[in-house]
């Protein structure tokens, strides 16, 4: 995308992001710029992953009124589990509002963003990268998830390992 795009782009996520609690906030701009990282490993466009790292929460604190209509105005189908359980369909809210207020984002910061909390195995490269950061963000303090933040092994096998923690029940889950 052309930098003057970019730019624009930035300007309104960071205009919602700055309605969010502060703590989601530094949440947010963690996660991108872990995304960062991780697309300059893969060799897959950096502001790509910025945007989405950085707008991928931006409907975590909405209500379950607003987070099921912006959810609903994507078309996409949202399961019953969503339906149910409105805060997990923040994903798909917030790829809801980005259609809303920049239409002209690309498809893959969408997709990332819809599906950061379960991204399927074969997910397309900027959706594993944006749950790979997401899961990994080390203000979570989460032991097992820091040893795999940690871990030396190539960006495909993160990706499994996060798969495989995401699965992993846990007493204080709480969705990201
Ligand atoms: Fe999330
Ligand atoms: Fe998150």
């Amino acid at each position: 995308m052309k930098n003057e795009e970019y730019k624009k782009y930035l300007d309104i996520i960071l205009e919602k992001q700055a309605l969010s609690p502060k703590g989601l906030q530094m949440h947010m701009q963690a996660v991108a710029d872990m995304a960062v990282t991780y697309a300059k490993e893969v060799g897959y466009d950096v502001e790509s992953a910025n945007l989405a790292g950085m707008a991928h929460d931006l409907l975590r604190h909405a209500t379950p009124e607003e987070t099921l209509e912006y959810a609903h105005s994507t078309g996409f189908v949202i399961s019953d589990l969503m339906e149910k359980v409105p805060m997990l369909a923040h994903g798909p809210a917030a790829a809801g509002w980005l259609m809303k207020n920049i239409p002209q984002i690309g498809v893959d910061v969408i997709l990332a963003i819809r599906d950061h909390t379960f991204p399927a195995d074969d997910a397309p490269m900027l959706t594993k990268i944006l749950a790979v950061a997401d899961t990994l963000e080390p203000s979570r303090q989460i032991p097992e998830r820091e040893e795999v933040r940690l871990m030396r092994i190539p960006f495909e096998q993160r990706f499994m390992e996060v798969q495989r923690l995401k699965k992993l029940p846990r007493k204080d889950k709480k969705q990201s």
